[in-house]
């Protein structure tokens, strides 16, 4: 995960949302970040400095002139050190004393000192969001370059229903890796596709593989935090929408290519990611199949090639391929490489252990138009995705180079 290094300070405001905020901090310190957590006076009336000292494994900050802390924490070294910092939740009355510049604790103190990124998660009753001067507030944080996590809408604590709710901690937690991600893909379109594909035989039933989608939704979430607008064409998958991301969800394989197709025209780049099912029923019977006395024959009919369809589309975007094989894997890679016009294969053993369908994990082996093999130690999907997108950057990088040397070059008219 891409918060894996990184120093987080999180900054707790007195709601009763606070308690989001253990989790939050657990996953955050689990991801390898280091997390520094400010509680306000009134957030320790929902959250106890012992719980978040635990989780976070250092000591939780809480009064800017109590000099014992003061000489352990300092407020401008936390500010300092922080390469994001959280509010979350973050009530009414600290949005406004953001808003206006208000320094009047430690936590407001920090979020004034510091130069990292600086993510506002409010949560409050539905009538205190909507309040005017509350929204002007929150407008007001826009403004300044305050990076908004907007509240959920639902049940809320108060008994109310609507939009207050602080979103639950793997969303706060990736919205802090939004932040802290590099942002080589800035003004990229990428569209990344993902899962299975299901063809039917009847009402009831279809031909499908044992594809979840994880590896594509990890390349999509991966490329949203270094800046890129993501489309992601899924087949049926058990996994929810990331957040940030259009979605489009197919179903078959003939879905699949014309939602790939229509949205790869304007894309700069695509990863098909997905596990596309090369062969489909002739025929879907209406009704359900019934049991016969002896075996069934059923003849299926070859699905189009998206990849080797979109790579035929005029304009230039780079694409890159998944391989999944279950033997000679560098030689088939290769193979699928030149036949499909990739520039990037990601050749995958599914038969490695913690490798391919359904892990977290995988293991695989890059190989490029240069000749290029790299073969990748076993790590999570994220950094799976992760380096395909550093491979993508590099790759852009000599092209666009090229680009600016040739109109630099270019005689005057
Ligand atoms: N792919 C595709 N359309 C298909 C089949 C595959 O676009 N009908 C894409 C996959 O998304 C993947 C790449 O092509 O990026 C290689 O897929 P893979 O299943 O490994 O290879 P196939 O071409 O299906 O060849 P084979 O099944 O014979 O290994």
């Amino acid at each position: 995960m891409s918060v894996r290094g990184k120093t987080v300070v999180v900054g707790v405001s007195g709601g009763i949302a606070a308690y989001k905020i253990c989790e939050t901090v657990r996953l955050l310190a689990q991801a390898g970040a280091t997390v520094q957590v400010i509680l306000t006076r009134a957030a320790e009336e929902f959250v106890t400095p012992l719980t978040l000292q635990t989780l976070s494994g250092h000591p939780v900050a809480r009064h800017t002139f109590d000099l014992t802390e003061e000489s352990e924490i300092g407020h401008i070294r936390l500010a300092d050190t922080a390469d994001a910092l959280l509010v979350a939740p973050a009530t009414a009355n600290v949005v406004a004393k953001l808003a206006a510049g208000i320094a009047d604790d430690l936590l407001t103190t920090v979020v004034l000192a510091t130069r990292a990124p600086v993510l506002v998660a409010p949560a409050m009753n539905v009538h205190m969001w909507e309040n005017v001067t509350v929204q002007a507030n929150v407008a007001r944080l826009r403004e300044t370059g305050r990076l908004l996590i907007e509240p959920d809408s639902g049940a809320l604590a108060c008994g109310y229903e609507g939009a207050g709710r602080l979103p639950e901690p793997d969303v706060l937690v990736e919205e802090v890796a939004v932040a802290v991600s590099e942002k080589s893909l800035v003004g990229r379109h990428v569209l990344v596709t993902a899962g299975p594909t299901w063809e039917a035989l009847d009402p009831v039933r279809h031909l499908a593989n044992r594809s979840s989608g994880k590896m594509g939704f990890a390349v999509a979430k991966v490329a949203r935090r270094r800046g890129a607008r993501v489309t992601l064409v899924t087949g049926p998958t058990a996994l929810e929408d990331p957040r940030g991301i259009e979605c489009v969800h197919v179903t078959s394989a003939r879905e699949m290519e014309k939602a790939a197709l229509q949205h790869a025209a304007a894309a700069d780049c695509v990863v098909m990611a997905a596990a596309v099912g090369d062969y489909r029923p002739v025929e879907i019977a209406r009704h359900k199949i019934k049991r016969g006395r002896g075996d069934l024959d059923l003849r299926l009919t070859a699905n189009p090639d998206i990849l080797a369809r979109i790579s035929a589309l005029p304009g230039q975007r780079l694409l890159v391929g998944f391989a999944a094989e279950t033997r000679d894997l560098v030689a088939n890679a290769r193979r699928k490489l030149q036949a499909k016009g990739v520039q990037l294969m990601v050749a995958n053993d599914v038969t490695a252990p913690d490798a391919g369908f359904d892990v977290d994990t995988n293991v695989v082996t890059l190989i490029d138009r240069t000749g290029r093999v790299e073969r990748l130690d076993k790590m999570s999907k994220e950094d799976v995705a992760g380096a395909i997108l550093d491979r993508v950057r590099d790759l852009r990088a000599p092209c666009a180079a090229l680009r600016a040397e040739s109109r630099r070059l270019r005689p005057r008219q």
